[in-house]
């Protein structure tokens, strides 16, 4: 939520915040801004900020405008959280002298009472943002500080951040330009991403890789609390207390930091395409090839010790949103495969009304991006209270999987499943989610397989129809993209859709009324198919399509005797099921081959994502950036 950048170098720095930032777009776009710091032949130099209420568009035609100056500076896009999305709470924010600039992802919990305390010394506020009390704090340091004699420098920089940090309580990364310090800029996080860049002669740091990616491969993830002064000569990095740190840089490989739109109008659009290519990545990373060998490898190959699966008698998963809707999947998988008693929670609940503690308990965090900070808290907590009894089958093990295995997610637990998707870009999470099904379903097997708690048949045929999945994808993805971009236009009107489902596929209804609500702003709800007749049932009439996922299975016969309920209230009928007599009742059919059940969900989501997307697109909305949402949640 939020991204910053900050670059210091050799070139100008102005085009290379707006390139970083157009990269971080997906991490809110309510509004963009940037500081410059030019070096003058005669002193200190000269601060210039430029900001723009809207998309980074509305930036770069300001800088067209009226040019920033100078080889150090700082950006930022926003996702408001204190202040509305208007140009006076853009960031960066300036200090009273309006030399010293702050941008910041994050929330400064304590901002009222620091905001009181420097009103009553005089600082007059501009903005409503928590954000503002940083500069305002760190001018009055450096003051103090140059009260005693000492010239302005990036060390007195870095020493006033580092004496205003402890006050700020929260969540924060930033970064400050300082007039004074053409040459300097100091950077600094505690529980929200910062990375930096290492160019030739040039540093870039940015919330996110794709910011980097383009710049540098050698990266230096900072770790939690700390703080950096970066000069065209090097980087001087500290820990919380001050120490100095020597790190070595890692580096980006693959173009999978790389966001590129090829020839398609939207990301999403484009990231749906690639779902094909996410399962035939994970098919040939996780399914090693058949073999009749003895002592052939087992089915599923992760990259997890014995240990994380030994001795568990239950699991609990934590997620948000579309990661939860993978989960609930994954849970279905876990229980009715593997046979382990497993739950799944919204994060942001289970951070304040957590179930009593149970041993030999598996806590997986479930996110794409990895920083989603009901998410990455809810951990810590679970972590902590488990921490607190000495009773070792009550410790805590904890299993992370996301799309962003150099994430905050993975630094904070010991086991960690990176799906692997490549970079998501468009706002709606799309073969992410595939991602996360396909890493439930290798975890399953996994579990399945050394508990022997399905037949060994049994488990090869699921791993049989996992090979299938990438050209079945392949054909469905296209299918559905024509079948639903003729589809739309009955959508023009609509105002509220029910998407129902049972069994494993409820989920899927789930994720396909979240995905509709979010991108077309259509009112959608996915509800278990036999619950309808408990109240929603009322909503129905003629103006409320239902989409209904109709799997061969266990519940088959049950949705579609649910669907002929909705039909009979002259709701207009639109089928997710297989082809034949059975799906007949249905006024729309989108075809869907009829696999293994609890394969299912893998194809399903498939007419549920190209749906939504073609309605968005009909609408004309902005399909990769919808109103008020950001990629990454890094608040609470
Ligand atoms: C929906 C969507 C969100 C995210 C949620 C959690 O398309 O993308 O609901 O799933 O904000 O994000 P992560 O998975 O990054 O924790």
């Amino acid at each position: 939520m939020c991204g910053i950048v900050a670059v210091i170098g050799s070139r100008e720095a102005a085009p290379l915040l707006l390139e970083g930032l157009r990269q971080l777009e997906y991490r809110g776009y309510d509004s963009a801004g940037l500081a410059t710091v030019e070096a003058t032949p005669a002193g200190p130099g000269q601060l210039t900020c430029l900001r723009a209420e809207g998309k980074l568009v509305n930036l770069q035609q300001r800088y067209e405008q009226y040019p920033a100056a100078g080889h150090c500076g700082i950006g930022h896009t926003r996702w408001a959280t204190h202040g509305k999305p208007e140009e006076r709470n853009a960031h960066p924010h300036l200090d009273g002298t309006g030399q010293l600039a702050v941008v910041q992802n994050g929330i400064i919990e304590n901002h009222r009472s620091l905001r009181e305390q420097l009103q009553a010394s005089g600082v007059v506020f501009l903005s409503d943002t928590d954000t503002e009390v940083i500069p305002h704090l760190i001018s009055q340091c450096l003051a103090r500080l140059r009260s005693s004699g000492r010239a302005a420098s990036g060390s007195l920089l870095l020493e006033a951040v580092q004496q205003v940090l402890p006050e700020l309580h929260g969540a924060y990364a930033l970064a400050v330009v300082w007039g004074e310090t053409p040459g300097a800029l100091v950077v600094a996080r505690r529980q929200a991403p910062l990375l930096i860049g290492l160019g030739e002669g040039e540093f870039l740091c940015a919330s996110d890789t794709p910011a980097l990616a383009g710049f540098t491969r050698t990266i230096l993830p900072m770790e939690d609390g700390e703080v950096a002064l970066l000069t065209p000569l090097g980087i001087e990095l500290h820990d919380a207390l001050g120490n100095r740190v020597q790190r070595t840089p890692s580096l980006l490989t693959g173009t999978e930091h790389v966001a590129d739109k090829r020839s398609f109008r939207h990301f999403m659009h484009k990231e749906i395409h690639e779902q094909p290519e996410t399962a035939a990545l994970w098919v040939a990373r996780h399914l090693p090839p058949p073999s009749d060998a003895p002592g052939s490898p087992s089915l599923v190959a992760l990259p997890l010790p014995a240990k994380v699966f030994e001795g568990v008698e239950q699991i609990q998963i934590l997620a948000c949103g579309t990661s939860r809707h993978a989960s609930l999947v994954g849970a279905y998988l876990l229980e009715q495969l593997a046979g382990i008693p497993t739950s799944v929670f919204h994060a942001s609940e289970f951070r304040y009304a957590p179930p009593p503690l149970a041993p030999h308990t598996l806590t997986i965090g479930v996110t794409q991006s990895g920083e989603t900070a009901d998410t990455l808290a809810a951990l810590v907590m679970e972590e902590e209270r488990r921490g607190l009894i000495a009773d070792p089958a009550y410790a805590a093990r904890l299993l992370g999987i996301t799309n962003r295995a150099e994430s905050s997610l993975g630094r904070l637990v010991p086991h960690l499943l990176d799906i692997g998707a490549g970079i998501e870009v468009g706002v709606a999470a799309t073969k992410t989610f595939l991602g996360q099904l396909l890493t439930f379903y290798g975890l399953a097997l996994a579990f399945a397989e050394r508990r022997s708690s399905r037949s060994p048949a049994q488990l090869q045929d699921l791993v049989s129809g996992l090979r299938a999945l990438p050209a079945q994808l392949k054909e469905l993805v296209e299918e559905h993209d024509r079948r639903c971009a003729e589809l739309a236009h009955l959508f023009a009107d609509t105002q509220d859709v029910i998407f129902l489902g049972r069994g494993i596929n409820y989920p899927i209804a789930l994720e396909g009324a979240l995905k509709l609500k979010e991108i077309s702003y259509i009112h959608a709800e996915g509800y278990p198919a036999g619950e309808m007749k408990h109240g929603p049932i009322a909503l129905l009439d003629s103006r409320v399509p239902v989409v209904s996922i109709a799997m061969p299975g266990r519940v088959f016969e049950k949705v579609l005797s649910n669907a002929q309920e909705a039909k009979a209230r002259d709701a207009q009928l639109i089928g997710v099921a297989p082809e034949g007599p059975d799906t007949a009742l249905f006024d729309v059919l989108l075809p869907v081959p009829a696999v293994d059940e609890l394969l299912s969900p893998l194809l399903t989501v498939i007419p549920m994502q190209l749906l939504s997307y073609h309605i968005a697109a009909h609408r004309g909305l902005d399909v990769d950036q919808p109103r008020n949402l950001a990629k990454s949640v890094t608040v609470e």
